[in-house]
């Protein structure tokens, strides 16, 4: 169980258009499985569409199709989205999928049979696009979604209730003796705080809802989406039908969710787990939200960044590099096209290409491809960096702190920069010092293997366009890391492939 991680990304709402906020933290997933799987840790990554409830059932019938035929057609645009964007997942949890629809009818029956669900009546103030019950503490006179701003329904009806209030000292105890349970430190206050205020029982399912899994002994209730859909991550995990995979990877869990959905991940949740009997995840972090052009996204204003368009206009890994490296994961930040092209301008092109380009340029333009690796193989300033970016780097990712991690690695590069200028191959070569000309040229090759490690989890096509450049397997996650990220430990030549910019500057 310790070297294996089970990374999540929340289950998108199929109906949904997918937009920049579902690819920022599928994007996050990904980087962290992948830094994971090159570290030689066993990773199972899932993600997948949360597909019931009743704004589903009517916009099928609005169609004139079935429920199931509108969200098989949906969901093809996340499953698209995520091969466009090199999403690696293991996992693909459909909630409409019978796999996962016998785990949260079983879940259901086990929490039933340990006597936290009860039948009730259930009377609130619902909101029926958000599919989401106010209380009224929260309400102002207007009776309007504190979410939407849409006018609110009064229901009443028979339902079942999750016993959620039992869990209150629970939650308290474990968050006091669990200080890195909910991340960032602002979040896990807030919860804190929340659950202090008292937990009311949880109300878990609709009557006159056909859209959704049926309660088992009573199916004319179907559960309430949040149920259904938590349990996800039980179904990819294998609960109940894999204990060998289950037992690998839960409860060493990351659940990666928006602020916005925090409280069911950070209350619901865990309570669910609790009553279950089942350890809680590891650690679940809240990241922050986009806005655009300085404003909220939303599709009223037109203002919906299209993740497809942006790949299309920059590519897929500028895309990542930008959303990993332009705000610290965990804070809110701004989305526009000119701060994605400035960004990848500057890092991209000027600086991590340049010097791929130049060093390539010079092995070509000096030694015909080829460098060898020197002997003795020393250079103290580099190696000691090295060290220093590394420690760095794994502290800075350990954390989820993307945006530092990557702050690191472009210490390497701005360093290759200056030492070419510094040491002026082009001198080296003009006054007949061959050898040490070779020395110079092969460190920079090895600095930039280094980089192909470092760059691998948010831009996987460049790091290994690089390696091929640079005459090396393509084939990273087999590698052994540590030793890998060595100085002493490149090829005994490097020869490599003609130079070629790998992010030609956008011109606007
Ligand atoms: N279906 C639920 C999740 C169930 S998980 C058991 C849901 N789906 S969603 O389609 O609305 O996706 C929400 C995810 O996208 C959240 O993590 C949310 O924070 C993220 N984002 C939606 N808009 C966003 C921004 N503008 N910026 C960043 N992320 C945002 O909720």
């Amino acid at each position: 169980m310790d070297n294996s991680f089970y990374i999540t990304t929340p289950i998108y709402y199929v109906n949904d258009v997918p937009h920049i906020g579902h690819a920022y933290t599928t994007c996050a997933a990904d980087v962290l499985a992948r830094y994971y799987r090159l570290r030689g840790y066993r990773v199972l990554f899932s993600t997948g569409t949360d597909e019931h409830g009743q704004k589903i059932e009517k916009a099928a019938w609005d169609l004139g199709i079935s429920p199931q035929e509108l969200v098989d057609k949906m969901v093809v645009r996340f499953q698209d989205l995520w091969e466009k964007m090199n999403i690696s997942y293991d996992e693909f949890i459909r909630t409409t999928d019978p796999r996962h629809i016998k785990v949260v009818q079983d879940f259901f029956r086990l929490l039933d049979e340990r006597g936290y669900i009860y039948l009730g009546d259930y009377e609130g103030w619902y909101c029926v696009p958000c599919e989401t019950f106010w209380p009224e503490s929260q309400l102002d006179e207007r009776l309007a979604c504190p979410d939407c701003g849409r006018p609110l329904e009064k229901l009443k009806e028979e339902s079942y209730f999750f016993a959620l209030s039992r869990f209150q000292e629970p939650l308290l105890q474990y968050l006091e003796s669990h200080p890195d349970f909910i991340m960032p430190e602002s979040r896990y206050r807030e919860i804190e705080s929340f659950i202090r205020r008292g937990l009311k029982d949880q109300s878990i399912s609709r009557v006159g809802l056909e859209w959704g899994i049926p309660v088992p002994s009573h199916p004319r209730h179907t559960l309430y989406v949040w149920f259904d859909a938590l349990i996800n991550y039980l179904t990819a995990a294998g609960w109940g039908s894999s204990p060998d995979k289950f037992s690998t990877f839960w409860p060493s869990t990351y659940h990666l969710v928006g602020k916005d959905i925090l409280r069911f991940h950070a209350v619901l949740w865990p309570g669910m787990l609790m009553a279950a009997s089942l350890p809680l995840p590891q650690r679940i972090f809240a990241h922050g939200w986009w806005t655009v052009e300085g404003e909220k996204m939303s599709k009223s204003r037109g203002n919906v960044v299209d993740p497809y368009l942006m790949i299309d206009r920059y590519g897929v890994d500028r895309f990542r590099y930008f959303l990993m490296r332009e705000v610290s994961f965990g804070l809110d930040g701004d989305f526009s096209e000119k701060a994605l092209v400035e960004r990848s301008n500057a890092d991209l092109s000027d600086n991590f290409g340049n010097f791929v380009h130049r060093t390539l340029g010079m092995v070509w333009r000096y030694k015909k491809g080829v460098a060898r690796k020197p002997s003795p193989y020393q250079d103290e300033e580099w190696e000691k960096l090295l060290e220093e970016v590394k420690e760095g780097f794994h502290y800075h990712m350990e954390r989820f702190a993307f945006s530092q991690a990557l702050e690191q690695v472009w210490r390497l590069v701005h360093f290759a920069n200056r030492y070419i200028e510094r040491e002026a191959p082009w001198k080296l070569h003009k006054e007949g010092k061959e050898k040490e000309l070779e020395d110079l040229l092969y460190r920079l090759l090895d600095n930039a293997r280094l980089l192909s490690f470092f760059l691998y989890p948010f831009m996987p096509d460049t790091a290994l366009r690089l390696r091929e450049l640079l005459g090396l397997s393509p084939n990273l996650e087999g590698e052994n890391w540590g030793e890998a990220l060595q100085w002493s430990l490149g090829p005994e030549v490097y020869s490599v492939r003609e130079a070629q910019p790998l992010f030609p500057r956008i011109v606007e």
